[in-house]
């Protein structure tokens, strides 16, 4: 285990200090994901922009350890499917607290058989109970940003997603969000 430490957390910056890893996904990142697969092909082909990126604090991601990130997702759309993370199912089932911090989200949840869906504003704190697949959407017009606190041994299975989806995708709606069936 590591050292008792203080992480200073900028509210206005999002950032985190001392700071880990950063991870950047593309959308040439996120294959078999969108409904639209052409639409996804011709923007990863494209101008491949960055769709979003997770900023880790310098907790390791190991067994009893409690790290944290932060996921900063940009606005837009592919074919009218909102912008979103990968989403995965943790191999274990544990759970996880995601805080949102920035703009407007949604937590889309799978387990398997039920979909669940939380609005994510500044303050919600949404909870991932354990064994449900997770997957943040970003709803609004300017970055979706949230803190997201982890049992470090928990892992990312995100095979589990592309074979079973997410149960519901989300799209662009005149007000909020339109979650359609995901064969649909
Ligand atoms: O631990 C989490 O669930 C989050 O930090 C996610 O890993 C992060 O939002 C990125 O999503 P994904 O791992 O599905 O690409
Ligand atoms: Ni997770």
């Amino acid at each position: 285990p590591i050292s008792p430490m203080a992480i200073a957390f900028d509210a206005e910056k999002l950032t985190l200090s001392p700071e880990g890893p950063t991870l950047t996904r593309r959308m040439s990142d996120l294959e078999g994901l969108f409904r639209d697969h052409d639409a996804w092909s011709a923007a990863a082909s494209g101008d491949d922009p960055i769709v979003y990126t997770v900023v880790s604090s310098p907790v390791p991601e190991v067994e009893r350890e409690l790290p944290q990130s932060i996921t900063t997702i940009m606005p837009g759309d592919t074919a009218g499917e909102l912008w979103m993370t990968k989403g995965h199912q943790h191999p274990d089932h544990q759970g996880e607290i995601y805080l949102a911090l920035h703009g407007r989200g949604g937590l889309l949840m799978f387990d398997g058989e039920r979909t669940e869906w939380l609005d994510m504003l500044p303050g919600t704190i949404g909870y991932i109970p354990p064994g449900w697949a997770h997957r943040s959407v970003n709803t609004g017009d300017e970055p979706y940003s949230f803190l997201a606190v982890y049992p470090g041994g928990a892992g990312h299975d995100y095979g589990w997603v592309l074979e079973r989806g997410m149960g519901s995708r989300a799209f662009r709606a005149e007000s909020g969000v339109d979650l359609r069936p995901y064969a649909e």
